[in-house]
C-alpha cells in the first residue's frame, strides 16, 4: 500500500504485492512522458489527425431561445473518432504503452464506448488486445461487440457476479496480474489505484484547455457554469481542468438520478445521500454500497454512469466545494435528449444528456448576458436501441421484428 496519489482523503494505491512493480513502472513512464514536451505535442498531433481535434463550440441558438436565459454553448467531443472523449484517454494511453515496450493491451467495458476505443488504438498500433465485458452488458451492446471484434479484439463475457461493469475491472486485473510484462491495461476512467485517475485526467484534460480558448476566442470571456455527466469522471475531469483556476466559473457535475434519489435505483454518489466512503478496487471513494461494504446495484438509462465508485478527484473536489454535484432522472434524460435533437440537430448520448438535463433546469434562472457550456461527451448512434424502446416507437420495433424473421428464415 502507497501513501502516494491521495486528493484530500480519497485516491490511494491499494494493490496486491504481485502489481507492486508493474504500477512502479507505468508510473515512470508516465512522469518521464509527462516532463517531455514532445510528448504532449506528439498526442496533440495524434488527435488532429485521426480524432478530429480540437472539437469545436457550437451556439445552440434555437435552445438558448427557447429557454431565454443564458446563451448555451455545447463542447464537441461527440466528434471525436468512435464518437465520444474515450479517445483522448486511449490514444494517449497507446503513446505510453509503445514507450514502455508493451505489446497487447486489455480493457473492461460497460456501454462498450472504452472498449471500441480501445479495440480501435490496438488495431492502429498493432497491439493484440482483449476486452472484458459483463455478460449482460455483452448482450445489452452487440453493435459494439460486433465492431470490437471485427477490430481484431477478443472480447471476453465476464460471468461472475452482477455480470456487468465492476466484474468486467475485477477480470482485468486478474487478467493483468497474470500478464504483466507484455500487457498494459487501459483503465477507462478517472478511477482505479494511482496513477490511472491522474493519467486519464491528464489526457483528457485537451478537452478543457481547448474549451477555455475557444470561448475566449469567441465570447472575449469564460461561461458562467460548465456542466459535465459523471459516470467515473474522466470527461468531467476533461472540461473542468481547463477552469480550475478560475473562481468566476462554476463546475457542475451531473451523476445518474435513474428512477429518482429516493427510488434507491440510481448511480448518484455524491449528489445523492446512498453512498459512503471504502476501499475498492484499489482505490479509496464514495462507493455504493451496503452497511458490510457489498456494493449494491445500482440503475441508470445510460450504461456508461451506472457504476459504483466515482473519481477520488471529483470525491475531493466535492468536499471542498470546488465541483457542484447534481443528479438527473432518466425521465428529465429522455426529454432533454429528444428536445437537443428537435431543436439544434445534435444527437447528445444518453450519458451526454445528463449534462443537458441539468443545464436546461438552470439557463432560464440565468441572465441573457451569460454563457454555459455543455461538454457533449458523445453521440447516441449507440443509444438506438434505448432510445427507440423510451419512446416506445412501432415502426422500429416493426423493423427489429422483420429483421429477426429474416435470420430465422
Ligand atoms: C458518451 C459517454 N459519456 C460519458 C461517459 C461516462 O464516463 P466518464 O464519467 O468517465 O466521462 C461514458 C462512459 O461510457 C460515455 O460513453
Amino acid at each position: 500500500m502507497s501513501e502516494r496519489g491521495y486528493y484530500g482523503a480519497y485516491g490511494g494505491m491499494y494493490l496486491p504485492e504481485i502489481l507492486v512493480q508493474t504500477f512502479e513502472e507505468l508510473l515512470a513512464a508516465f512522469q518521464q512522458a509527462k516532463a517531455d514536451p514532445s510528448f504532449w505535442a506528439e498526442f496533440e498531433q495524434l488527435m488532429s489527425t485521426y480524432s478530429c481535434r480540437p472539437t469545436p463550440i457550437t451556439f445552440a441558438e434555437n435552445l438558448t431561445r427557447h429557454f431565454g436565459g443564458a446563451k448555451i454553448f455545447v463542447k464537441r467531443e461527440d466528434l471525436n473518432h468512435t464518437g465520444a472523449h474515450k479517445a483522448n484517454n486511449v490514444m494517449g494511453q497507446g503513446l505510453l504503452v509503445k514507450r514502455m515496450g508493451k505489446t497487447r493491451v486489455i480493457a473492461e467495458t460497460g456501454a462498450g464506448q472504452h472498449g471500441v476505443a480501445t479495440a480501435t488504438m490496438a488495431a492502429k498500433f498493432g497491439f493484440e488486445c482483449t476486452i472484458y465485458m459483463g455478460e449482460v452488458d455483452v448482450q445489452r451492446q452487440r453493435p459494439n461487440v460486433f465492431w470490437m471484434e471485427r477490430l481484431g479484439a477478443r472480447v471476453v463475457p465476464v460471468t461472475a457476479g452482477s455480470r456487468t461493469l465492476k466484474d468486467a475491472i475485477n477480470e482485468a486485473f486478474r487478467d493483468w496480474v497474470t500478464n504483466m510484462d507484455t500487457t498494459h491495461y487501459v483503465l477507462g476512467t478517472a478511477c482505479g489505484p494511482h496513477p490511472f485517475p491522474e493519467i486519464v485526467s491528464y489526457f483528457q484534460s485537451i478537452i478543457g484547455k481547448e474549451a477555455r480558448r475557444q470561448m475566449l476566442e469567441r465570447q472575449g470571456r469564460l461561461p458562467k457554469r460548465v456542466y459535465a455527466c459523471v459516470g467515473g469522471g474522466s470527461n468531467a475531469m476533461g472540461i473542468f481542468s481547463g477552469f480550475f483556476d478560475e473562481p468566476s466559473v462554476e463546475l457542475v457535475g451531473v451523476e445518474a438520478g435513474g428512477h429518482g434519489l429516493e427510488s434507491g435505483a440510481h448511480a448518484a454518489r455524491l449528489a445523492g445521500r446512498d453512498a459512503s466512503v471504502g476501499v475498492a478496487q484499489g482505490y479509496r471513494t464514495y462507493f455504493l454500497q451496503d452497511e458490510e461494504g457489498q456494493m449494491k446495484h445500482t440503475h441508470s438509462v445510460a450504461a456508461g454512469l451506472d457504476y459504483i465508485g466515482v473519481s477520488p478527484i471529483l470525491a475531493h473536489l466535492h468536499e471542498t466545494g470546488a465541483v457542484r454535484f447534481e443528479a438527473a432522472t432518466d425521465a428529465e434524460v429522455t426529454e432533454a435528449l429528444a428536445l437537443t435533437v428537435r431543436k439544434e440537430g445534435l444527437i447528445p448520448a444518453l450519458e451526454s444528456s445528463h449534462a443537458f438535463a441539468q443545464a436546461f433546469k438552470e439557463a432560464p434562472t440565468l441572465s441573457p448576458d451569460d454563457c454555459i457550456l455543455i461538454n457533449q461527451s458523445g453521440r447516441a448512434d449507440k443509444d438506438i436501441f434505448t432510445v427507440a424502446d423510451a419512446f416506445g416507437d412501432p415502426a422500429w420495433k416493426q423493423f427489429i421484428l422483420q429483421k429477426a424473421e429474416e435470420y430465422r428464415a
